[in-house]
């Protein structure tokens, strides 16, 4: 644990920008020097003296072997890894690398239908034949869950010569699978388990939260720290264990995967969000589910409005969840999220995660206090009482999830098949050639190789309508969309 006081990144490269170098090198802004003033003097010098690049004394993310060597190894050590890879390009960065470690062209992955574009975009890149898993759908929130573990193995008893298993834990809105049974039921079959942890980068430091990926047993987790766990955005950490995964792979795929020019103000801040949460995040992640459970006690006095807690726990795909998530079903106010997203920052200055048709998304970390929490239990308040003719029942009002699509041919297949554009109205029965995704939460609705349904243009349409941030396609517009070229007989 004392070691975990270090930060031999951070510190490295303080101490480097305190020596004052004359620099003959990238970048060219040198220390702020040559930067725009207003910049400079918004961001402050201390932060441009340590944007610098992989010279001889800061070592080199590509191949570690001075401070960034130390400071993976820290974090191995925090996170229960026997390695850590530092990714300066998001999550997205791991997963891509996670995927094209295991899988090559031809090779099944197993994984669940909800998942992020990323994997999607690493499955296209590698060649890889996605095997779906439906998840477990919550009527009654109009969101999607994770996968069960009898689905698991039902998936892994048709396909045994899988090359992988990703599992997402927790979902975005913090549901969690019994992950420790899926990656017993996945090694029985010397099958890894790749975990998808963008939202569970805290849930290792603390025992009232699900169990992480590596408490798990799974093989390798692609895990958000600048989500949740403190550390600058597009910051993140691929945790592996050896044996089924070889950690020299990984290493040469996340090479492969990643810019030459890594910044060491993202590194630094990995480093530094490490020592917080194996030093002091029990005690802060203790704060947040303490906050949280107020939070949300007051919010479900609030008419009209249910904040979901462990009362969603039971179902197999629900195994446990992670209370510093609030999920805060609006259906019952007869608008939709979207709106109720619009008139908090309208009329509270107050943003939240993501909205869709039924719901808000509101995370509560170690950086909130009772401060910005009453301000959003008092917002609440006020639209509630805005909206009191409307209020239904709960159980009255249903939400719609559309069913999980065809998959005609592979998504890789798809991307590269001769295409053309249609006319969206029109496009049902056409095999699409784009995505198609709400961001957030960024699960496409639809994925290269994938048969267009009446249900799917509907659905999409009802999103577009409640003004929701559906995209993908090259027309933004959603009037045309990129299918696959059928071929008619010529006449
Ligand atoms: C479930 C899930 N996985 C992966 C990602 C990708 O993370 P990043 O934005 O760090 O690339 C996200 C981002 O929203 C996500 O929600």
């Amino acid at each position: 644990m004392s070691q975990q006081r270090l930060t031999p990144l951070y510190t490295g490269v303080k101490e480097h920008a305190k020596k004052d170098p004359i620099q003959f090198h990238i970048p060219g802004h040198k220390k702020g020097n040559g930067i725009d003033p207003e910049f400079r003097e918004f961001i402050g010098e201390n932060a441009l003296s340590i944007d610098l690049i992989n010279i001889g004394p800061l070592d080199d993310l590509h191949h570690p072997h001075g401070i960034i060597k130390e400071a993976q190894s820290l974090a191995a050590e925090a996170f229960g890894a026997d390695y850590t890879f530092f990714s300066v390009q998001g999550t997205s960065g791991a997963i891509m690398t996670m995927i094209m470690s295991v899988c090559g062209p031809g090779d099944k992955i197993i994984v669940p239908r909800n998942v992020h574009k990323s994997i999607m975009s690493a499955i296209i890149f590698s060649g890889a034949n996605p095997i779906f898993i439906h998840p477990e759908i919550d009527k009654d929130l109009g969101i999607s869950h994770g996968i069960t573990t009898d689905s698991v193995i039902k998936a892994i008893e048709q396909h045994p010569d899988a090359k992988g298993l990703l599992v997402i834990n927790p979902t975005y809105f913090g549901i969690s699978a019994n992950l420790k049974e899926i990656v017993e039921i996945a090694h029985h079959a010397n099958i890894p388990v790749l975990v998808d942890e963008a939202h569970g980068v805290h849930i290792h430091f603390h025992d009232e939260l699900p169990l992480s990926a590596m408490q798990a047993g799974a093989d390798m987790a692609a895990t958000s720290v600048h989500k949740l766990g403190g550390s600058m955005t597009q910051s993140s950490v691929l945790n592996v264990k050896e044996g089924l995964v070889s950690p020299k792979r990984v290493q040469a795929i996340i090479s492969m995967l990643t810019t030459t020019s890594t910044s060491y103000l993202l590194l630094s801040s990995l480093d530094v969000a490490r020592k917080q949460l194996a030093t002091v995040g029990k005690k802060m992640i203790d704060n947040s589910i303490q906050l949280a459970q107020r939070t949300r006690e007051a919010i479900n006095t609030i008419p009209g409005l249910y904040c979901v807690g462990k009362e969603i726990l039971g179902s197999k795909a629900a195994y446990d969840y992670d209370p510093t998530k609030l999920i805060i079903s609006i259906k019952n106010l007869g608008i939709t999220g979207y709106e109720v997203e619009v008139y908090l920052r309208e009329k509270h200055n107050i943003e939240v995660e993501l909205s869709d048709l039924y719901n808000i998304l509101c995370i509560i970390t170690f950086g909130d206090s009772e401060k910005e929490t009453s301000a959003l239990v008092h917002a609440l308040r006020e639209l509630s009482d805005l909206h009191q003719d409307k209020i239904e029942a709960r159980e009255a009002v249903s939400v719609y999830v559309p069913n999980s699509p065809t998959l005609a041919l592979t998504p890789r297949d798809a991307f590269y098949s001769d295409t053309e554009v249609i006319s969206f109205d029109y496009s049902a029965g056409r095999i699409i050639a784009e995505f198609v995704m709400v961001y957030p939460p960024g699960i496409p609705i639809l994925i290269p190789g994938e048969v267009i349904t009446e249900e799917n243009i509907n659905y999409i349409q009802e999103n577009l309508y409640a003004g929701l941030p559906v995209q993908g396609p090259e027309d933004a517009t959603f009037k045309k969309i990129r299918v696959i070229k059928e071929r008619r007989p010529i006449q």
